[in-house]
C-alpha cells in the first residue's frame, strides 16, 4: 500500500485547549504546523468542563495561596517547581484567552466573577456559566485558525516514529477512507486527553481512550504515576455525566437517605467543598454503609432547590438542563441522584518543565513533547484541584508550544522518515480487519470497565487489584481473538473502537501494577489496607515501563519539592 509522506516542522496531535493553544503559538512563530485529530476540534473533551478555571486574580487572593492550595490538594504529591510556574502565570493565561474574546462571566462592577470550588481558599475559579471549557475551546480553536493553523479532522493517530531516543513524525490513517500516511516533523506534540473511559462510571467522551499514552509505552516509554485516577464526586446517577462542582460551588448541599447532610462527618469545616477524593470517599462510603438512594441505592441526593429558579437559571443552566434530559429530576423543585464518576488522571506522559517528554525519571526524549491531560509535569500529583485542568490545559499548552518553537530556533535535527515505518500502525489494522475469532469489542470493554471500576476504583484494597491484574491479563489474552463484523474501509468505526479497547487494555494495566506497589494511601489513591500516607516510603512518582508482553517494570523518580512542607491534610 502507498504511504504518503508529508513533512512539517511540527505535528501535534490532539485538538483540546493544549494542542490548540501550543498550535497557534506555534503559527503565530512562522513553523509548519498541523494538528491531527481524531475528531472535529470543537468536539475535543476540554469542551465538557463546566465549572471553571482557576487563577488567583481577587485582591484577597494571592498566586502563593493558590500554589498552597494546589499542593496540600496534592497531598503533597505535586512538583513545587511546576506548581509555581502555573499558579504565577494563571493571571496572565486569563488576561490572555479573555483578550482574545473568551466571554466569561461578569460581577456587576464588569470584574471576571469567581466561585468557590473545593480545596480553594478563595472563590477563585473564573468561569462562563456553565460552559467554561466550551467557551475557551471555542475561542483558541477560533485564534489558532485565525493564525491559519492547519487542522486535520479525523486522523487517528496509531503510533509514533521514534528511534533511538528521538522522534520524528506519527503514522495516521484517514478515518473518512482509511488511507495511511505518515507525518514527518521535527517536534511532535501529544495533547491526547485523559483516560477515564476504562471504568464502568465516568463523565469521560467515548473519545477519552488514553490512545497516546498506549502508543508511547508500546515503545518502551515511560508512564507516570498511572495510579492516581479522579473520581469526581457528582455525576448523574447511572450515566455517571458530569454535574459540576460548580453547583456546590454555588452552595449545593450533599445528603443521605436519612437526609443527613453527611459532609458534617468527613469534612467538617469544607464540607461539601472539600477535595475531591474526600468528597467521593465519603459519599461511596455512605453508600456502602447502606444510605444510598435511588432505585439500586448508589446514589446520594444534591440539593440545589434553596437557590432558587433565576440562580440557577444564570449560573447553573446547563446542569439543570442535563438532569433534566438524563434523569428527569428537575433541581429548581428537587434534589436530584449523584454518583461518584471516573473523571481525571492525575498520571499520564512524564513530562519536564517545558513539556520535553522523558525517557527515564531523570533523562529526556529529543523532539517529543507532551501537554494537557495525557501529559504528567505534575502539578495535580495525587488529586487535583477542580478547575485547575483548564488552566493546564490553557496555560502548559501555549507554554510548551513557545518552547518548541525555541528549541526549532536552537535547532532540532529530524530523521527522513520511509513510507515502511507505517508498518506496526498497517500490521495493527490488518490484523483487527481480518482475524476472525470469537470476541467482541463491546464485550471485552464492558468487561473491562466493569472490573476497573469494581477492583481499582475508590476504594482499593491488594485481594482487588491482584484480581484485577488476573482479569486484565485474561483480557488481554481474549483480545488476540477479537474479531470485527465493519470490514469497509469508510468511517470503520468497530475497527476504530478495537484499537482504542487495545490502548486501554494497556493503560489499564499501568493503573493496577502502580497501585499494587504503592502501599499506602494518598490522594485518589485509597487503599483499605494501608489508609495511611506514608511518606517515608512513598513521597516519590511512580515511572512504569511495559515490555513486549504486556508485562509492567516500576521505578520511582524524586518529587520536586519547595516551600511547603508535606502535612497532614485536614478539611
Ligand atoms: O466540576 C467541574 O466543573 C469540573 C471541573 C474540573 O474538573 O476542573
Amino acid at each position: 500500500m502507498e504511504v504518503p509522506i508529508h513533512s512539517y516542522d511540527v505535528v501535534i496531535v490532539g485538538s483540546g485547549l493544549a494542542g490548540c493553544a501550543a498550535a497557534r503559538e506555534i503559527k503565530k512563530a512562522g513553523k509548519k504546523v498541523v494538528v491531527l485529530t481524531k475528531l472535529h476540534p470543537l468536539r475535543s473533551h476540554s469542551g465538557a468542563a463546566q465549572g471553571g478555571v482557576n487563577a488567583a486574580l481577587s485582591p484577597e487572593d494571592d498566586v502563593e495561596l493558590h500554589m498552597f492550595d494546589t499542593v496540600k490538594g496534592s497531598d503533597y504529591l505535586a512538583d513545587q517547581d511546576a506548581v509555581e510556574l502555573m499558579c504565577s502565570k494563571a493571571p496572565e493565561t486569563i488576561r490572555w484567552i479573555e483578550h482574545m474574546g473568551a466571554a466569561f462571566s461578569r460581577n456587576e462592577d464588569g470584574t471576571i466573577a469567581q466561585r468557590p470550588f473545593g480545596g480553594q481558599s478563595k472563590p477563585r475559579a473564573c468561569f462562563a456559566k456553565d460552559r467554561t471549557g466550551l467557551t475557551l475551546l471555542q475561542t483558541i480553536y477560533e485564534q489558532a485558525h485565525r493564525e491559519g493553523v492547519e487542522f486535520l479532522d479525523e486522523w487517528y493517530v496509531a503510533d509514533i516514529l521514534y528511534k533511538d531516543g528521538k522522534a520524528y513524525g506519527v503514522a495516521a490513517f484517514n478515518l473518512r477512507n482509511m488511507e495511511p500516511a505518515i507525518f514527518n516533523a521535527k517536534a511532535v506534540m501529544f495533547a491526547t486527553g485523559g483516560y477515564a473511559r476504562a471504568f464502568k462510571i465516568n463523565s469521560n467522551a467515548h473519545a477519552n481512550t488514553g490512545d497516546g499514552l498506549s502508543i508511547f509505552a508500546r515503545h518502551g516509554l515511560p508512564l507516570e504515576d498511572m495510579e492516581f485516577v479522579q473520581f469526581h464526586p457528582s455525576g448523574l446517577a447511572g450515566s455517571g455525566i458530569l454535574i459540576s462542582e460548580a453547583a456546590r460551588g454555588e452552595g449545593g448541599k450533599l445528603y443521605n437517605s436519612e437526609g443527613e447532610r453527611f459532609m458534617e462527618k468527613y469534612a467538617p469545616e469544607k464540607m461539601e467543598l472539600a477535595p475531591r477524593d474526600v468528597v467521593a470517599r465519603a459519599i461511596m462510603n455512605e453508600i456502602r454503609e447502606g444510605r444510598g438512594v435511588g432505585p439500586d441505592k448508589m446514589a446520594v441526593y444534591l440539593d440545589l432547590t434553596h437557590l432558587g429558579e433565576a440562580k440557577i437559571m444564570e449560573r447553573l443552566p446547563e446542569l439543570r438542563d442535563l438532569a433534566l434530559t438524563f434523569l428527569g429530576q428537575d433541581m429548581v423543585k428537587e434534589p436530584i441522584m449523584i454518583t461518584v464518576t471516573a473523571h481525571y488522571s492525575m498520571g499520564g506522559i512524564p513530562v519536564d518543565i517545558n513539556g520535553h517528554v522523558k525517557k527515564s525519571p531523570t533523562e529526556l526524549t529529543e523532539g517529543l513533547y507532551a501537554a494537557g491531560e495525557c501529559a504528567c509535569v505534575s502539578v495535580h500529583g495525587a488529586n487535583r484541584l477542580g478547575a485547575n485542568s483548564l488552566l493546564e490545559a490553557l496555560f502548559f499548552g501555549r507554554h510548551v508550544g513557545e518552547n518548541i518553537v525555541k528549541d526549532l530556533e536552537k535547532g532540532i535535527s529530524c530523521h527522513e522518515a520511509h513510507p515502511e515505518e507505517a508498518k506496526n500502525m498497517l500490521s495493527e489494522i490488518e490484523f483487527i480487519m481480518t482475524n476472525n475469532g470469537d470476541e467482541s469489542t463491546a464485550k471485552l470493554r464492558q468487561e473491562l470497565q466493569d472490573t476497573m471500576f469494581e477492583n481499582c476504583g475508590v476504594f482499593r484494597t491488594e485481594e482487588s487489584l491482584q484480581k484485577q491484574k488476573e482479569i486484565l491479563k485474561n483480557l488481554r489474552e481474549r483480545f488476540k481473538n477479537i474479531r470485527i463484523d465493519d470490514k469497509s474501509k469508510t468511517f470503520n468505526t468497530d475497527l476504530q473502537e478495537a484499537i482504542e479497547l487495545g490502548h486501554m487494555l494497556d493503560y489499564a494495566a499501568f493503573i493496577v501494577e502502580g497501585a499494587i506497589a504503592r502501599k499506602e494511601s494518598r490522594g485518589a489513591h485509597y487503599r483499605e489496607d494501608y489508609p495511611n500516607r506514608d511518606d517515608k516510603n512513598f513521597l516519590k512518582h511512580t515511572f512504569a515501563y511495559m515490555d513486549k508482553e504486556g508485562n509492567i517494570k516500576l521505578e520511582y523518580g524524586e518529587v520536586v519539592l519547595g516551600k511547603f512542607e508535606p502535612q497532614e491534610r485536614k478539611y
